[in-house]
């Protein structure tokens, strides 16, 4: 369960424990001071249980957010709380608020180990698919061989401007991030996020880039935010472990321009619900040999588009979710930049 929470809030295992720290800290205080106040007050067995009752209320909703910030910050996770808060604020207001700036937290331990690829094969689906044992370094110059990695630039030395959308910790937009950081014609832009307390946007934040948190109603019920990305010239989006479906309306408005990556060899353990563990899980429960990553264009469906490459790394028999997972990162991490630049510039950055 504590893991699953742990997904939920996108954020890395040592973020966690102290995210948790915070809560028990603030909870013990907060009774602490109810208790001592009470007391000053004068308030006893005998005080009209309604009193009681209200003086506990106003502790609860106003001196427990203060704690919680205040501890918040000692542990150095004020910017995950303070989009906690401000979800409670616009909740009990029905208002927007502003985010002032945030901190950067631990991003989760980047695995170690190079995989090496040691086949290469075309397949009928014009897919690049890569195999590997323990994963060679990719020839990156093969992705050339892949129809459809053209270049966008239309002349002119305008940056193409991309959004990376993001749901978790962000370990891939942090490689994204990187790769593009001095990359003469490529600049990310914005990274969008659905969940306000996503690592990834203490990442952001950190690279002084912009954020937007996607709120449900106006993604799919709106304009899914397509003037918004039009407004700031956004012409590629990234998923990086964006875990809403894509609408309808953001597909056209970015046509062959939105690619998402996913932690297996698609078409299998894709679709709604399998993200990050649970596709893990899956592959080793059925006692696959491999696995992989792939990377696709996004169409109407999860997990679903026309397929750009795949990269696969054997699942041995010790193998569980979390080892499994590393060794996928680690393909991820190496590849997903480059095939980014691939796609959009047609060349890769030396
Ligand atoms: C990545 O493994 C990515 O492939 C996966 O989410 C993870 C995000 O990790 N995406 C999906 O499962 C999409 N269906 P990150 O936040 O550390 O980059």
């Amino acid at each position: 369960m504590l893991k699953r929470l742990q997904q939920k809030w996108g954020v890395s295992n040592s973020q966690f424990l102290l995210i948790l720290c915070v809560f028990a800290i603030t909870g013990t205080s907060t009774a602490y001071i109810t208790k001592a106040i009470t007391t000053w007050v004068g308030f006893t067995e005998d005080t009209f249980w309604s009193w009681r009752f209200l003086l506990r209320l106003a502790i609860l909703m106003f001196g427990y957010q203060a704690i919680l910030l205040l501890v918040a910050f000692l542990f150095g996770q004020f910017p995950f709380f303070w989009r906690y808060e401000k979800k409670l604020l616009r909740w009990v207001s029905g208002r927007r608020f502003q985010v002032p700036g945030e901190m950067a937290s631990a991003l989760p331990p980047f695995p170690k180990g190079e995989h090496e690829l040691t086949a290469i094969q075309h397949r009928a689906s014009n897919t690049l698919h890569l195999q590997s044992q323990t994963c060679p370094p990719l020839q990156i110059s093969n992705l050339s061989a892949v129809a459809d990695l053209k270049p966008v630039r239309r002349g002119g030395s305008q940056m193409v401007r991309i959004a990376i959308f993001a749901s978790g910790a962000g370990s891939n937009a942090r490689k994204i991030i990187d790769h593009f950081k001095n990359h003469s014609s490529i600049g990310i832009a914005l990274i969008a996020s659905n969940k306000p307390g996503a690592g990834v946007l203490n990442i952001a934040e950190s690279e002084n880039i912009p954020s937007l948190i996607i709120e449900k109603e106006r993604f799919f019920r709106g304009d899914a935010y397509v003037s918004e990305l039009r407004e700031r010239n956004i012409q590629w989006i990234i998923l990086a472990g964006f875990l809403w479906k894509i609408p309808t309306s953001l597909i056209h408005a970015f046509p062959g321009k939105i690619i998402n990556i996913h932690p297996a060899l698609l078409p299998k353990y894709g679709g709604k619900g399998m993200y990050g563990h649970f596709v893990h899980e899956a592959v080793i429960e059925a006692k696959e040999k491999e696995s992989g990553i792939t990377i696709h264009y996004v169409d109407e469906q999860f997990d679903h588009g026309k397929h750009i490459l795949q990269l696969t790394c054997p699942v041995d028999e010790t193998d569980t979710p979390e080892t499994l997972a590393k060794k996928v990162l680690v393909l991820e991490h190496k590849y997903y930049p480059e095939v980014i630049a691939q796609l959009i510039t047609g060349s890769t950055r030396t």
